[in-house]
Order: C-alpha cells, then sequence, then structure tokens
C-alpha cells in the first residue's frame, strides 16, 4: 500500500510538469552539445573556432557547461568581424593573451537571451577571463550589444540555445583593454548588422552555382527566422523594462 502512496506521487510529480507542455524535455536538456558540431566548419565561425581549438578552450568551455551548475555562454564572432580586424592584432598576441582573449567572449554562466536585460542593468560584467576582463552589456530596443573597450558587438542571433550552453554570434570581435592597452586597427564600417550566417556571399566568393550552395541557403533561412523568434521576443521584455522604468 505504502508503495503504491509511493508509486502514485512519483507518478504524479512527473506528470505535473510535463503537462505544462512546450517545456524542453529530459531528453533535450540532457543532451551534451559539441562545440566543434556547434561551431561546425559549415557555419561562418572558423575562425574562431580555429582559435578556440588553439588555445585547448573547446574542452575547458563544454566541461564549465556540462560539469558545473552554471552552464555557458559563447559570444561567437562570425568570421567576417574577425575579417575587420587587422591580422597582426591578433598574430602579435602571445599564447596566454589570445587565450585571454577567447576567454572574454564567453560568460561562466548560461544566459538566455530574455536574461540580458538583467544582465544590462550590471555596470561590468565578468566574463569567463575574470578579474579586469568585463564587459558592458546594453539592451535597447532594436539592439542588444556587449561593450569592450574597443569594440562594440551586436548580437544577431542565436546559434545555440539549450541550457546549459547558449551561443550568441557577434558581428565584431570583442577588444579588452586589458590586452590593447591602444587601439587596435579595425575596420570602422562593416556591412551593418547583417547575419552571416545568412549571407551566403558572405564567405566571400561568388560561389553561387556550386551544388552545395541551396542547402545551406536553405539551412540559413530557417536560422534567421528561428533567430528572429528569440530577438523579438527578447526585444518586447527590453521594451517592456524601459517602459516599467519610465
Ligand atoms: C562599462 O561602464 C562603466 C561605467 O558604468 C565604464 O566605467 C567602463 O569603462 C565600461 N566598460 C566598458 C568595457 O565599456
Ligand atoms: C562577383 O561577381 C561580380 C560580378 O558578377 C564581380 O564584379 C566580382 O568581382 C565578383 N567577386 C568575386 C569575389 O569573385
Amino acid at each position: 500500500m505504502e508503495l503504491a502512496v509511493a508509486l502514485l506521487a512519483a507518478a504524479l510529480s512527473l506528470t505535473v510538469p510535463l503537462a505544462g507542455a512546450h517545456r524542453p524535455l529530459a531528453d533535450e536538456v540532457g543532451a551534451r552539445a559539441h562545440l566543434t558540431e556547434i561551431l561546425t566548419p559549415d557555419r561562418p565561425f572558423q575562425t574562431f573556432l580555429r582559435y578556440l581549438q588553439q588555445t585547448n578552450l573547446v574542452e575547458v568551455f563544454e566541461k564549465q557547461a556540462y560539469r558545473t551548475h552554471h552552464g555557458i555562454t559563447l559570444f561567437a564572432p562570425a568570421d567576417r568581424a574577425f575579417a575587420a580586424v587587422h591580422p597582426s592584432v591578433l598574430s602579435g598576441l602571445k599564447k596566454h593573451q589570445l587565450k585571454n582573449l577567447m576567454m572574454y567572449h564567453a560568460l561562466a554562466k548560461h544566459y538566455a537571451l530574455k536574461e540580458f536585460d538583467g544582465l544590462s542593468r550590471v555596470s561590468q560584467v565578468t566574463t569567463f577571463a575574470g578579474g579586469m576582463y568585463t564587459v558592458n552589456v546594453t539592451c535597447d530596443p532594436g539592439a542588444i550589444r556587449v561593450q569592450s573597450r574597443w569594440a562594440a558587438a551586436k548580437i544577431l542571433g542565436t546559434v545555440y540555445g539549450v541550457a546549459p550552453m547558449a551561443v550568441y554570434e557577434i558581428d565584431r570581435v570583442l577588444l579588452p583593454e586589458a590586452i590593447f592597452r591602444v587601439q587596435p586597427p579595425v575596420e570602422a564600417a562593416l556591412p551593418d548588422a547583417e547575419p552571416a550566417a545568412s549571407a551566403p556571399g558572405a564567405k566571400g566568393g561568388n560561389a553561387t552555382t556550386t551544388p552545395g550552395d541551396k542547402a545551406e541557403g536553405e539551412r540559413s533561412a530557417c536560422r534567421a527566422a528561428g533567430r528572429l523568434d528569440s530577438y523579438v521576443a527578447a526585444m518586447a521584455l527590453c521594451a517592456a523594462s524601459l517602459v516599467a522604468a519610465l
């Protein structure tokens, strides 16, 4: 009898959260994403991935995501964000500086887009690189920005969002004062805010006729649509909070 009651209670406690529907179910939450698959070479994050591999951070970030209770948030500059930084800027860094720079693109906690509004009220957000490596988050209707000393990056969309790992595409490489005492040479004007992921021409060539491109284009379109959803939601939240603040 006691056993039956216990079983019933267990069954109820299981079914109640599920009845809430549409929330990610256990298998989705438990699934481990691999950074190398998220930033896979057919996406426009090859440069970022290469630096993460070079500095042995892939495993570090995955451990932070799946072996701590905090999770992780990554800001992934698209390839063309790296292209806007003069090659000498990154090639001139020592190994530990490059590693700090990559860790500067991570927060040691999972943040959903809707939580950036809260982050924007923190005056300095400490990154995975620690100490002096802080960013400021701003949340205006129209754009969530991550600001470093020498570059303000705009979040262009969600590359991966299932907790405890979040990866957001940004349009600039973040450049902290802790590494760069003076402004490094960076191209001022980027083609504005067009997510690299949905711009097939972003790779530089006129590769419009190879068979792979159509699939790439369609996937990009899907991602862009998904991106828009979460974006609109985040913007609505930002807007609501702005109104509430008045
Ligand atoms: C962040 O904002 C504070 C003021 O609130 C400012 O002193 C600091 O320089 C800013 N940091 C960056 C990286 O923009
Ligand atoms: C792409 O094609 C245009 C004309 O169609 C040409 O002017 C341009 O130079 C090409 N760009 C590359 C990178 O091949």
